[in-house]
């Protein structure tokens, strides 16, 4: 009897380790769950508020990771760091996908996949009222911010001028506001956000100087079971018009407070 019982207990020790080194429950896709990965320091695409669609967290990426989950019988949840992780937590398996106002680039995408796109935008320059910066090569005796990791950084990076990187929009665009940087250089919805909510702010845009993004959801590369769930829901939000809908309400919404 002692002898089965301790028969019993290794087998069952062997079986627990053999499914810790195989794939029995680990990384990615956990049943009815998609766990997505974002930054929320990106309004009106993400940010924390006190009673978001998903926990704590709201914005146009919120709703439609939501119904991404919805629309194919699952739940989504969503985990919260820092925007240059994102990409690293995606190839741990530590998150199913990222959705994130994340521009798909030829860059990124050496290592993960993209989804439809959902979303253009454009690099832009927040300035002070007062400043005189009309186009980017203005920039180049200026003070600028970046925010680090972002496209912005790598535009003003391939300008070849110096800058300074914050890890928080806000942070950049206080250092604006106090006269210590001249120049933000960040997505276009998320600038007209930060510009609402401060006074003395202005954006100057040049389209010539910036080339248009697309916002993208990414998984990692070679998960087509989850890129085709998420891809239907996306290009079903894109023809009825729900994206639409969700820029217009997201970008008045959080402007107007
Ligand atoms: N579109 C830019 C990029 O992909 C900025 C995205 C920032 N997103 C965020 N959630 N902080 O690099």
């Amino acid at each position: 009897m002692k002898k089965a019982t301790k028969f019993l207990t290794m087998t069952l020790a062997m079986v627990m380790t053999v499914c810790t080194l195989t794939a029995c429950g680990g990384g990615a896709a956990k049943g009815n769950t998609i766990t997505f990965g974002t930054n929320a320091e990106f309004p009106p695409f993400e940010y924390v508020t006190s009673n978001g669609v998903i926990g704590e967290y709201d914005g146009i990426d919120m709703v439609i990771a939501k119904q991404i989950a919805e629309s194919n019988g699952m739940t989504a949840t969503m985990e919260n760091m820092e925007f240059d992780s994102l990409l690293v937590a995606l190839q741990n398996g530590q998150i199913d996908a990222v959705i994130a106002g994340m521009t798909a680039t030829d860059e990124r995408r050496e290592t993960v996949d993209f989804s439809t796109p959902y979303y253009t935008a454009t690099q832009v320059m927040i300035v002070r009222e007062d400043s005189d910066i009309t186009s980017a090569t203005d920039m180049a005796d200026k003070k600028i911010c970046v925010l680090q990791g972002y496209t912005g950084e790598i535009c003003v990076q391939n300008m070849g001028y110096t800058y300074e990187a914050f890890k928080k929009g806000t942070e950049a665009v206080m250092e604006l506001v106090n006269g210590k940087c001249d120049v933000v250089v960040i997505d276009s919805a998320t600038a007209q956000k930060y510009v609402g909510d401060n006074e003395g702010l202005k954006i100057v845009e040049d389209p010539s100087a910036f080339e248009s993004e697309e916002y993208a959801i990414a998984v990692q590369k070679g998960n087509t079971e989850l890129l085709d769930k998420i891809n239907s829901a996306i290009d079903k939000m894109l023809a009825d018009g729900t994206i639409n809908e969700l820029a217009v309400k997201y970008t008045e919404e959080v402007t107007a407070e």
